[in-house]
């Protein structure tokens, strides 16, 4: 099959979004997401109400985004899935689906790793995108995943540092939580931020070994910090709102920049992109975009929309691995923990 003709579906359902994407020739033709609005009234991702409404939304997801790209399912050459890391109900759903639809079409099956998947979205061909060389470093950010990984080619990763306890995203959701916020709190803190003053509080940086990430004491410094103001003023959240999310947000952001420019001393490579939810970020992008001029880094900061979970970063990962010939088996499982 020639690389023209190569369409391949990628399929996500491993959280709270249910995705599909058709890509041909490292171009997205299709990105659909179906965002389960579900769990907002519970201020957190329910796995059970998760996996439901996965199973609601697949069918309608896929077939929108096969019309979307004008082809017929007819056209495909092999389905990419999302196997793991997730929730076991999420991943089931999208897994069984795809078995199934590769194997009554009779194309290839493509296991994609999630995390695998926000670094290598980097090389999706968009406009405003640029594929980074070997080696980089990849800052991946979630709402399950803090790492800085050590990139040598498409299917070589290292892990170099990690949060110890709460991944960034959980940061930042449950500092929504204690502010009164909808979840995800990430996007509300962000678009309060661009209001306030950065400098206004002061929340302190965790202290871990160079290249590792801890959370779980902020989400307790801000606790802490509302708790004493508002027994002072009741209205002080809804009067200090954005000073708070810009003082927090700045505070992330060095914290995530101290690491990097720990990891760059380290390895002395200078090529970094970002990947995952919170690489959304106002902050995190302008301080990798200064970042260029500032310390003579190449930074690669993902288009908006393949920086949440999509689908787009599952057909890309199909795609490297079609060209290598990489397939599933049949008895593939889907798989709750996976490593890089
Ligand atoms: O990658 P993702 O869509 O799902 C996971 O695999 O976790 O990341 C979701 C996370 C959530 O914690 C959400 O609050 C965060 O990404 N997020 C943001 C922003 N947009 C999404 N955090 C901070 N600022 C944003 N603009
Ligand atoms: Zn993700």
């Amino acid at each position: 099959m020639n690389q023209k003709n190569c369409y391949i579906l990628g399929i996500e359902s491993s959280c709270d979004d249910t995705a599909a994407a058709v890509i041909n020739n490292g171009v997205i033709l299709s990105n659909v997401v179906a965002t389960q609005k579900i769990h907002e009234e519970f201020g957190g991702v329910v796995p059970e109400l998760a996996s439901r409404a996965h199973q609601q939304n697949i069918v309608p997801v896929v077939h929108q985004a096969l019309r979307k790209a004008n082809i017929d399912k007819k056209q495909l050459s092999a389905i990419a899935f999302t196997r793991g890391p997730g929730l076991m109900g999420s991943l089931l759903v999208g897994t069984s689906f795809s078995k199934s639809l590769a194997m009554g079409l009779g194309i290839p099956l493509i296991d994609v790793n999630h995390m695998q998947a926000h670094i290598l979205a980097h090389f999706i061909k968009a406009e405003g995108q640029t594929a980074p060389n070997f080696p980089f470093l990849a800052l991946t950010i979630s709402g399950g995943h803090t790492q800085i990984v050590k990139v040598t080619d498409y299917f070589e990763m290292e892990v170099i540092g990690e949060t110890i306890d709460d991944a960034v995203g959980e940061a930042f959701d449950k500092a929504g939580k204690i502010l009164g916020l909808p979840y995800p709190g990430g996007p509300q803190i962000d678009t309060y931020a661009q209001q306030g003053n950065p400098k206004r509080f002061k929340f302190p940086k965790p202290k871990v070994s160079p290249l590792d990430f801890s959370f779980s004491g902020l989400k307790t410094a801000v606790l802490y910090f509302v708790e004493k103001e508002v027994g002072k003023n009741a209205n002080f959240i809804e009067e200090n709102i954005n000073d708070i999310c810009a003082s927090l947000q700045h505070t992330i952001v060095d914290y995530l920049m101290d690491k990097l420019k720990n990891a760059v001393k380290q390895t002395g490579i200078k090529e970094i992109a970002m990947g995952g939810g919170v690489s959304a970020n106002s902050g995190i992008r302008k301080a990798l975009q200064d970042a260029q001029s500032k310390y003579g880094w190449k930074t690669h900061i993902p288009k908006f929309e393949f920086c949440t979970d999509n689908a787009a970063m599952i057909a890309i990962v199909g795609e490297l691995k079609y060209k290598q010939q990489l397939f599933a088996k049949n008895d593939v499982v889907a798989k709750a923990r996976m490593k890089l």
